[in-house]
């Protein structure tokens, strides 16, 4: 029997186009069909469109497959869309999902928010990954940053289901992610093929709102291995003339964005084991073009620095590390006591809803009952 061995989810919103993933038990078609409509309580009474086969377009692969890629286009910025999912196989075996919402990207002066989370694999129980992505789910943020480490062994299959595509469904069929690899995820070929960012994947930008994000693959920096981490030289390092300091350098500079926001998995400050100093290479860069939020992971705990630049306290131009280490928690990790860099910290399973509207910023750090533990509020 043909069945969802992942229900869809959607991936790299912008205003006109969204793609939505999904993955059957069996190789079948790809299709998907979307409405205009924002509302269905009554009924599906927008435009009707069919998008036939667009997987095989998109992706290069010779459908049928089961791992589904459709990019819709065509689709009206800031608004509410219901789109529904279809596949069947060349005997004729059909599954089709429920109707589903998603939202386009919102223009760049619209307030907007986003959900942070990580861990659900490095740490992460099956219960406290569902608390999590329920509590987020609840939230309504227009999009995730996974900061890595969200499978336990990424070369695993099983795992990706487990610990990601499980706990999170209900949020995931609505909310585009955007992970960036950790340890967990071992480079593996399954990253590449869940996610649907534009090449080479691990690492990209984009602009949502007033905001520009970078994501970078932190494992393709510094490798971290039982001798200690070191700046390793995959993908040629981190020095001038490397693609993800050329990309970082190039994203920045060009950027005409209100806030900067860059996340990445191994955090260069925490004051917890597992800290990378190596990672402090990028700090320069990251000051010189004022950068306001750096997101990490890996130390499986969350801590929020002090602004910092040039390794010191800076109120009024440094930049505020935040390490969400998500949905697992190992508090014995910390050191006995904070760093000088260390604002507030707390070992609990959580996640971060971020707001940003105009030039005011909010951070609300929400443990996995729901309470608030920590906040920040930033204005430019
Ligand atoms: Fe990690």
């Amino acid at each position: 029997m043909l069945t969802f061995a992942k229900q869809p989810y959607l991936q790299w919103p912008t205003q006109e186009t969204m793609t939505v993933v999904w993955e059957t038990s069996e190789p079948a078609s790809s299709e998907v069909n979307v409405w205009d409509t924002a509302r269905v309580h009554s009924g599906l009474d927008g435009r009707f469109r069919t998008l036939d086969d667009s997987a095989r377009k998109i992706t290069g692969h010779t459908p049928p497959d089961r791992i589904h890629r459709v990019t819709l286009t065509g689709l009206r910025p800031e608004t509410t869309h219901h789109y529904r999912v279809r596949s069947v196989t060349a005997t004729g075996e059909t599954v089709e999902s429920a109707v589903y919402p998603l939202k386009t990207a919102v223009n760049d002066d619209t307030p907007f928010s986003f959900g942070v989370t990580s861990e659900m694999g490095g740490s992460g129980t099956d219960a406290y990954n569902r608390e999590v992505f329920e509590q987020m789910r609840m939230r309504r943020p227009d999009f995730l940053l996974l900061v890595g480490d969200a499978v336990n062994r990424g070369t695993h299959y099983d795992d990706w289901a487990r610990y990601l595509f499980v706990p999170a469904e209900a949020l995931l069929t609505h909310t585009p992610f955007y992970l960036v690899p950790g340890n967990h995820e071992e480079n593996a070929e399954w990253f590449y093929r869940y996610v649907a960012y534009p090449d080479p994947k691990n690492y990209y930008a984009f602009r949502y709102g007033n905001t520009h994000f970078i994501g970078l693959d932190s494992t393709a920096i510094v490798v971290y291995d039982k001798s200690g981490p070191r700046l390793i030289e995959r993908d040629g390092g981190f020095r001038p003339g490397a693609p993800q300091y050329e990309f970082l350098v190039n994203e920045l500079a060009s950027s005409t964005a209100t806030w900067k926001i860059v996340f990445f998995h191994y955090p260069p400050y925490i004051s917890a084991d597992y800290q990378v100093d190596e990672m402090r290479a990028l700090c320069p860069i990251m000051e010189a073009y004022g950068v306001d939020i750096v997101f990490n992971s890996h130390t499986i705990v969350y801590e929020r620095s002090h602004p910092i630049r040039g390794d010191r306290l800076d109120l009024k131009n440094g930049i505020t590390y935040v390490v969400a280490g998500g949905a697992g928690m190992r508090p014995q990790w910390f050191h006995h006591k904070k760093a000088w860099h260390t604002a507030f910290s707390l070992g609990t399973p959580h996640f971060l809803h971020v707001s940003v509207a105009g030039t005011r910023l909010e951070l609300h750090a929400i443990d996995y009952e729901g309470r608030l533990f920590d906040m920040m509020v930033r204005e430019k």
